[in-house]
């Protein structure tokens, strides 16, 4: 058999492994029949010890081989198998093989991969084409508009970002958008408050985002005042306003419009910042009235709406209705609305309670608009999957939201297939600004600020090890903006953390300095050789790269280089951006460990060409590759600190 017959989902001009893994699946093809090819291809694991690189469990092959067994199946093998241009060694220990990769085959083709593909940086090392053809919609951000912006949306505006970049490497089609909130009440408020004791000028001069929560807060005080305290009239005021703005008044509506923008401009700059971009800033006040009451009149045609009546004044604290009384049984929906009802649904058998879908006054909840506004994104982007980056606080309302979708028998699309909540735990130690204030509120643009601040103060404490830096503002700014990103990204997202100022900034340990140090150090000796001894790589012919098999640490890194397609492929599977962030550890690691026996300088001295050239290529991929793994993380790799 061919040993380059590509096996599905296998692209080996890309992948090494693939390479490999088609080599071994063949040479067990010859050995014990053509139809163990595909399985051992998807079965073979990287060794989590030494010696050998590979392993297989042979009993993952016991459906094909049936009733022969696994250890004698491994014997056999073992004794068979012809070691070749690729495969050095195989072993039987018990039912599992073991396979060593050839070195020298190992060195100069993942070497020349790399190489190659960082040539063609569009199609950089490690992206795979197995999306292509494929649309994805990603929400996330998603603050509320005139609020600002806190450590909640930053996680998610992290992890979204990370999430994005990985589907665009695994081929597919991106479109990222941004769902802008808008709550009504907080909306009434804010409006209410700023007729009231806001300043155009002010609102037009000031970072329009900070301005107006300040108004907000004025408002929200005096409304939650009790009565006697404070100016009474403001429950009036906001009541008013809250009928206004449902009845769609148009000075409240420019009001508003007016608002988002400012808002969308002043978010723009903290995505700069944070080099991240959208495609579409979308909004729940921009979801059509039509899909809106298309999903309500659905749900009433299928019998599936219910009258509930609102308990008032038991409201939860963030808000939400804690307390429904339900009156059973009655399905039209407009006669439900004619008593003064809100609509909600039974989802009880589905252990997911009976959400309100339609308060009495005939206006929306946030579960309709959400589900009117997938149905909405769907027309218009025909996306394969979407994704909504948003945290766990919101589980229920997003599996309330999928199972009405996956219930609407119009619904265009496959809910429970095409749509995904990725969820992530909160950052602890850090309190979330509400629509219900609180004292100790933490906002994203101090916390870049400080970032920034400390990531300065510890470049001017040492500055033997940064003294090229150019820009110290915009390098204290981008490193501190690492240091605040790689701490979201590196705990898995169901995990939450303890937001740890003194780890976060240090350039030692598992950190965004670290990794930006290291990136910036394999940099600073590119331009060192090249400028002291003239050191640079023109062409890969040119470079022999068995002169790097006496040093176990380039063995090690090579094939370290050569996991790195599969770890952006098992990343996009598990949606876990985290994966990455320890794949860019262990590799800096090995970079770092490996400066003490792979000097590059040191061989030109001796009139050691060659192999000061083999080990530049070498570090001239492992740069490439912590490079692009970065990129991916939406960091920007610095050249140099
Ligand atoms: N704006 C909301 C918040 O700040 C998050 C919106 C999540 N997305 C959605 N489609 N419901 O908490």
């Amino acid at each position: 058999m061919d040993p380059h017959f590509p096996l599905p989902k296998s692209e080996p001009s890309a992948n090494f492994l693939h390479i490999i893994g088609t080599s071994i699946a063949s040479s067990l093809a010859n050995i014990l029949g053509d139809e163990v090819n595909q399985v051992v291809y998807a079965s073979i694991e990287i060794s989590t010890e030494g010696p050998y690189d590979l392993e297989l469990a042979v009993p993952k092959l016991g459906a094909v081989l049936k009733d022969m067994n696994p250890s004698e199946i491994a014997a056999k093998v073992a004794k068979e198998y012809t070691p070749d241009e690729l495969i050095e060694a195989v072993a039987a220990s018990g039912s599992s093989l073991s396979f060593n990769i050839r070195s020298a085959s190992m060195m100069r083709q993942v070497l020349e991969i790399i190489y190659s593909t960082s040539q063609t940086p569009k199609r950089g090392y490690g992206t795979n084409t197995l999306g292509n053809g494929k649309r994805l919609v990603i929400e996330f951000s998603s603050p509320d508009i005139a609020m600002p912006f806190h450590v909640g949306h930053r996680r998610s505006t992290v992890i979204g970002a990370a999430l994005s970049n990985l589907y665009a490497a695994n081929g597919w089609d991106v479109t990222k958008l941004n769902y802008l909130g808008y709550r009504g009440t907080q909306c009434a408020l804010l409006a209410a408050g700023f007729d009231k004791h806001g300043s155009k000028e002010k609102l037009e001069k000031e970072d329009p985002i900070m301005y107006l929560y300040g108004v907000y807060l004025v408002i929200y005080r005096d409304f939650k005042a009790k009565e006697g305290q404070r100016r009474d009239d403001t429950k009036q005021m906001v009541k008013d306003y809250f009928k206004r703005l449902e009845k769609g008044d148009p000075h409240l509506i420019e009001m508003l419009q007016r608002f988002r923008e400012l808002s969308i401009l002043e978010y723009i700059k903290i995505y700069e910042r944070l080099n991240v971009q959208f495609d579409v800033y979308d909004g729940e006040s921009l979801v059509s009235a039509e899909s809106i009451k298309d999903v309500m009149d659905q749900l009433g045609k299928q019998g599936l709406l219910i009258g509930v009546t609102m308990e008032d004044g038991r409201k939860s604290k963030r808000g939400k209705i804690a307390a429904l009384k339900v009156e059973e049984g009655e399905n039209k929906h407009e006669d439900l609305l004619a008593k003064d009802l809100a609509l909600a649904i039974d989802l009880n058998e589905f252990k997911l309670g009976k959400p309100v879908l339609q308060n009495p006054d005939g206006t929306a909840t946030p579960i309709l608009r959400d589900i009117a506004a997938a149905i909405d994104r769907y027309h218009k982007y025909h996306f394969d999957k979407m994704l909504y980056v948003v945290g766990n606080q919101q589980n229920l309302h997003f599996a309330q939201c999928f199972k009405i979708l996956s219930l609407l028998k119009d619904c265009p699309f496959d809910a429970s297939e095409k749509l995904k909540h990725i969820n992530f735990s909160q950052v602890k130690g850090m309190a979330i600004p509400t629509l219900w204030p609180s004292a100790n509120l933490v906002f994203l643009k101090d916390i870049l600020d400080s970032a920034k601040e400390m990531m300065m103060k510890r470049i001017k404490a040492s500055p033997e090890k940064f003294e090229t830096i150019e820009d110290l503002e915009l390098t204290s700014d981008q490193i501190g903006m690492t240091a605040v990103k790689v701490q979201d990204l590196q705990a898995k997202r169901s995990m939450s953390y303890h937001f740890d100022w003194e780890r976060v900034t240090s350039f030692e340990g598992d950190t965004g300095p670290y990794l930006q140090y290291t990136h910036a150090r394999l940099c600073s000796m590119e331009r060192m050789v090249a400028l002291e001894d003239g050191l640079a790589i023109s062409s890969l012919e040119s470079i022999d790269t068995s002169l790097l098999l006496s040093t176990p640490k380039a063995r090690e890194m090579v094939f370290y280089l050569a996991t790195f397609p599969d770890v952006v492929r098992t990343a996009l599977k598990t949606h876990e951006p985290s994966n990455l962030v320890t794949y860019c550890f262990k590799l800096a690691h090995l970079i770092s460990s490996a400066w003490e026996t792979l000097g590059v300088e040191v061989f030109v001295g001796r009139g050691e060409k060659e192999v000061a050239e083999a080990r530049l290529l070498l570090y001239a991929c492992a740069k490439n590759v912590l490079g692009s793994a970065m990129k991916m993380l939406s960091l920007t790799p610095l050249e140099r600190i």
